[in-house]
Order: structure tokens, then C-alpha cells, then sequence
């Protein structure tokens, strides 16, 4: 794959909100907004990219494992994928514990020395890299096409404002966070409505007392 040509892989973005739009508490509790028939549909999604990424905040604060588990088990595990530039992620997280059960590759302007000696894949960027750079890198050193992206806001919201979502998987609980809860999509720096990313729906169903909406960009 040629590097300045190479297609940027594909976007997915999962978001696990209440009713008014929050992925977590503000103390960061997540687990769990959504019921267990949404968590049954991120496993299949899962298992239908090619990698799954979180951001640092995620990472640090949930410890995710992000494994794809399949009944049959899929024979082979997609990528795990954290956007770390500043590092805050540590070796001893669940991700770099667990490199038996499939790859992990950290994006990352720090040094990682220590997640390399664990077996993780190191990919290289600036400190100030968008995330646009960060899934060019991604494909570049990892051959992925297709990430889920499942948050936490922060990444959400830079995926947003650089146009990299190609669709959105959005699970919405009955239930109610408050203005003090975490957004599911972080600033924006929006000033005007015209400037607003839309979507078009594609798809909406109820998943046990949750509901399961898709969408993809509204010019699309
Ligand atoms: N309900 C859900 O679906 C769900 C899903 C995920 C998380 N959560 C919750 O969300 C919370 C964490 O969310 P969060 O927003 O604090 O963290 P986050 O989005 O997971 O991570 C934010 C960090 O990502 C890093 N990052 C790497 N590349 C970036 C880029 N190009 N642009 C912007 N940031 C980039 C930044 O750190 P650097 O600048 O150092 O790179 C940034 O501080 C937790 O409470 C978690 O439980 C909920």
C-alpha cells in the first residue's frame, strides 16, 4: 500500500448513551448504561471490523480487554487499538496483559519501549496529531480497514469535527445522566448550527428496553 495514497479505513462510531446523550457519570462510572442484548450487538460488531480502538481516557479509566467474543470463537481476534499521544496508558492495563489473545498496537508520541518488549505494536505520531494522521498511521501499519471506535467522548468529538465517521452505531438506555454526566461527544467548537456534522438514519430497533439507531453521514 502506497503511504500518501493508502484509503484512510473506515470509521464506525459505537456510543453507549443515556436518554439525554451522556456515556458515563462524572466520575467516569459507564458500566453498564445499556442492556445486555445492546452488549451482545457490540460483540458482533466487533467481530465484524477489523480493529477496535479507544481513546487514552477510556483506556485508562475502564481497562477495557476489547476482545471480540464469538460463539463459535472467531479464529482470528480483531486489532485492539488505544489513541494514547501523551501516553497514560501503563503496561500493566488489560490490553497489554492479555497480547495472547489477539494484537494490540498503541498510537503513541511516547515511549513505549515497555509495551513493545510486551508484544504490543508501536505506531509513531506527533503529540499534537489529529486523529485523521493517527487511523492513516493505523492503516498504514496494520493493514485495518475498518475500526470500530468505541469513545469515550474526547475521541469521539475529533473524529466528528474531521469528518472521519462513516457511520454511527448509537445505543440509547432509558435512563437520565444530567448535564454533570460526560458527553458523548466532547467539545465540538461549533458556533453556528449550519456548521453542525448531520446524519441520515438507516436503521433504528429496540434491543431488549434500549434502542439501536444507525446512521451515516447525511450526504452519503
Ligand atoms: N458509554 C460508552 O459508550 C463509553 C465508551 C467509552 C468510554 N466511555 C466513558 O468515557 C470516559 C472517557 O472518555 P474521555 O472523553 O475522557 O476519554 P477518551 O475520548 O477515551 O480519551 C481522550 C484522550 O484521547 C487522546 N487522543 C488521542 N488521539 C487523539 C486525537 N487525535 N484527538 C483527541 N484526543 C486524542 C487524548 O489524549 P492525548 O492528547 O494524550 O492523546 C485525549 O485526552 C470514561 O468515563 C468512560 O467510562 C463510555
Amino acid at each position: 500500500m502506497s503511504g500518501a495514497l493508502a484509503r484512510l479505513p473506515m470509521v464506525t462510531l459505537k456510543l453507549a448513551t443515556s436518554l439525554d446523550g451522556r456515556i458515563a457519570t462524572a466520575g467516569g462510572e459507564s458500566r453498564w448504561i445499556t442492556g445486555e442484548a445492546a452488549r451482545a450487538e457490540v460483540q458482533a460488531l466487533r467481530s465484524r471490523h477489523d480493529a477496535t480502538a479507544v481513546g487514552a481516557g477510556t483506556a485508562v479509566q475502564d481497562d477495557p480487554l476489547l476482545t471480540a467474543r464469538a460463539d463459535p470463537p472467531l479464529r482470528r481476534q480483531p486489532w485492539r487499538v488505544v489513541f494514547d499521544r501523551r501516553l497514560r496508558v501503563g503496561p500493566s492495563a488489560r490490553l497489554f496483559q492479555s497480547l495472547a489473545e489477539g494484537p494490540v498496537a498503541l498510537i503513541t508520541a511516547g515511549e513505549a519501549s515497555a509495551f513493545a518488549a510486551l508484544g504490543a505494536t508501536i505506531i509513531g505520531c506527533g503529540r499534537d496529531a489529529t486523529a485523521t494522521a493517527m487511523l492513516a498511521a493505523l492503516g498504514q501499519a496494520t493493514g485495518v480497514q475498518t475500526v470500530l471506535v468505541e469513545g469515550g467522548g474526547v475521541l469521539a468529538a475529533a473524529l466528528v469535527a474531521e469528518g472521519c465517521v462513516d457511520r454511527l452505531e448509537w445505543f440509547r438506555a432509558p435512563l437520565l445522566l444530567g448535564a454533570e454526566g460526560r458527553s458523548a461527544i466532547g467539545p465540538l467548537g461549533l458556533e453556528r448550527l449550519i456548521e453542525a456534522r448531520r446524519f441520515r438514519r438507516i436503521g433504528i430497533r429496540e434491543l431488549g428496553d434500549d434502542i439501536h439507531e444507525t446512521y451515516v453521514p447525511a450526504h452519503a
